[in-house]
């Protein structure tokens, strides 16, 4: 291009810019961008202020910063866990912190108990009678190869991270039905959409929670009940600090990956956000893990050659 035409074409952008119309034009647009954000805004306020959410894994990591972000919120909470001191704890920072706020009731249970998620369903409700949201995120995670992996590992993540979720989202439903109204949220995570090698059964557990609350979701959608199911990427938290191994002992590390993770307050403030605007489906995950969600789908033999290569790689430098 001529400098000629490069300043023909320079004057002519400054024409427009410039021109009457465009100017009004354009901070039209951004009035009502503006407007629908703070429209968007006093929705989530006003679905969230005095709604009664049950959190599980309430006791640390995601589970902990959600509390804190859905109270700060308004909305009245039952936390829930398996270590009543942790819980009793965050449940006194909580009333003690300003604002219009309501003191969080606790609730304490082991999710891969069966036995326990019925009873600990009926102390959820006696709460506050009712139930508007559910978070299903307390999970633990897993590392190890599949042929050092005993089935009653396999079975453990099952229990904690898809059918604890299952059994309590089906004891707090009817309730939810009856009165026409209700949130059911899971927090999965991207390996509940692609699998990556030496996480077999947490990549398991969260494809299996995937696919439940999208059948939920679809099912439930003549009785208004809102699902909505979470995927996030890593997060510094003590997921993989308390991570099983192959024979059921504690994994017990940081991992890089973990710790170079987001931080769990930014994620919780993702997660009220995708709460409040009813969203059906989320990937909080960087460039990469979303990429390789598409690719999964429609290049599907590329995705196991980067696995394997992946696998060839962490294998090669454990070994070495
Ligand atoms: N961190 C990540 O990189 C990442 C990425 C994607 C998805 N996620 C998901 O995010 C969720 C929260 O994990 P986190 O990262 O916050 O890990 P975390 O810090 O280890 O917290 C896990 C929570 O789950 C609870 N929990 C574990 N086993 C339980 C059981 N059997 N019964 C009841 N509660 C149990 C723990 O409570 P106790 O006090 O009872 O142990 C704890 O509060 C999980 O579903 C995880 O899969 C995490």
């Amino acid at each position: 291009v001529s400098p000629n035409r490069k300043s023909l074409l320079k004057g002519k952008v400054m024409d427009l810019i410039t021109h009457t119309t465009t100017l009004p034009l354009l901070f039209g647009c951004l009035g009502i961008f503006g407007l629908f954000r703070l429209l968007q805004w006093m929705r989530t306020k006003a679905y969230l202020r005095n709604a009664v959410v049950v959190i599980t894994g309430a006791t640390s990591g995601l589970g902990r910063e959600c509390a804190r972000v859905f109270h700060a919120a308004g909305a009245k909470l039952v936390l829930c866990g398996r270590n009543v001191e942790a819980l009793e704890e965050l449940s006194r920072e909580l009333a003690a912190s300003q604002g219009q706020t309501h003191k969080p009731h606790t609730v304490t249970f082991d999710l891969s108990d069966p036995g326990a998620i019925s009873v600990a369903a009926t102390k959820i409700l006696q709460c506050f009678g009712y139930v508007d949201i559910l978070i299903n995120n307390a999970g633990i995670s897993f590392r190890g190869t599949i042929t050092d992996t005993t089935v009653d590992v396999d079975r453990k993540l099952m229990e904690t991270n898809y059918f604890g979720p299952v059994a309590l989202t089906k004891a707090l439903l009817p309730s939810m039905v009856k009165r026409k109204q209700g949130h059911i949220v899971t927090i999965s995570s991207i390996q509940g959409k692609i699998s990556i090698p030496f996480r077999s059964a947490y990549a398991a557990s969260k494809h299996a929670t995937q696919a439940f609350f999208d059948c939920l979701r679809a099912e439930m959608e003549q009785d208004a009940i809102e699902v909505t199911v979470i995927s996030p990427g890593y997060i510094h938290t003590n997921l993989s600090v308390n991570a099983v191994t192959g024979d059921g002992s504690i994994y017990g590390a940081m991992d890089k990956n973990t710790a170079q993770g987001r931080s769990p307050a930014e994620v919780a403030l993702d997660v009220l956000a995708a709460v409040g605007k009813r969203k059906k489906d989320v990937v909080l995950a960087d460039f990469l893990p979303s990429v390789a969600v598409y690719l999964r789908t429609l290049a599907p033999g590329l995705f196991f050659k980067v696995m394997a290569s992946r696998a060839r790689k962490e294998r090669k430098s454990k070994n070495s």
